[in-house]
């Protein structure tokens, strides 16, 4: 928390409001030139919504459209716990310029004995189509491989989501493979496009 502080502080962005237990201690906190990657608080529940209702930014993700700022409040209490329990690590998306939280990004799991994450991100579309996604994607491939020790970071797509494959591509993810049918998304079977990095791809691709 006192390192968020100091950074928000020297960024001149407005201090969190949020429950000081959302912004445990050890939660990692990433800068890019355009974002800040910190931890999710309850107090995000209105910026998500705002784009978490728009179905388009949900037709191909796990997660259904938001109808209700319920939902958003669910949604971050799920991920909250679950950064809490280790379970997964899942940042909000500050966008440094307007301070508003515009998306999520982290990794939905670790697999802790063989080093494999898979990362997941979801962006405002507002915030689309500036690189934004790939600005984030790149710092937390340098997280996981850097900080966390990771030796492969997945990554899955829609056939139908190309914009998303290619953000894992300009990240130096290479295609591996389709997932047939792997997931039951919106009443519809779909193929999914599996992406990997390795730690030792870096040097070349990242
Ligand atoms: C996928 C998503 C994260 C991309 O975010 P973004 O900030 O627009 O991504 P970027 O601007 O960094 O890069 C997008 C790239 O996809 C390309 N792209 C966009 N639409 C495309 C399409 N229909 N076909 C092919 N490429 C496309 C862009 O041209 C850009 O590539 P370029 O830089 O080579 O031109 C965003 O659209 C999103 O949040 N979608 C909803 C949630 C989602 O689908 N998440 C991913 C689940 S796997």
């Amino acid at each position: 928390m006192a390192s968020l502080i100091r950074l928000l502080k020297r960024l001149e962005m407005p201090l969190p409001k949020g429950d000081a237990a959302d912004f445990p201690a050890d939660f990692p906190l990433l800068e890019t030139q355009r974002l800040l990657l910190r931890a999710p608080t309850r107090n995000d529940a209105r910026d998500l919504f705002r784009y978490a209702a728009d179905p388009l930014v949900s037709r191909y993700v796990v997660w259904q459209r938001h109808e209700t700022i319920a939902d958003s409040r669910r949604f971050l209490n799920g991920v909250i716990a679950e950064n809490r329990s280790k379970g997964g690590l899942t940042f909000a998306v500050q966008d440094k310029n307007s301070h508003a939280m515009i998306g999520t990004l982290g990794f939905n799991w670790i697999d802790n004995e063989n080093h494999v994450a898979e990362a997941g991100y979801s962006f405002s579309r507002e915030y689309w189509g500036k690189g934004l996604a790939t600005e984030a994607l790149r710092a937390l491939l340098g997280f996981g491989f850097d900080t966390l020790k990771l030796n492969r970071i997945e990554g899955q797509c829609d056939v139908r989501n190309p914009a998303s494959g290619r953000v894992m591509e300009k990240c130096g993810m290479r295609r591996e493979g389709i997932l047939r049918q792997r997931y039951f998304l919106k009443g519809v079977y779909t193929d999914m496009i599996l992406y990997a990095a390795l730690k030792n791809d870096t040097s070349n691709d990242l």
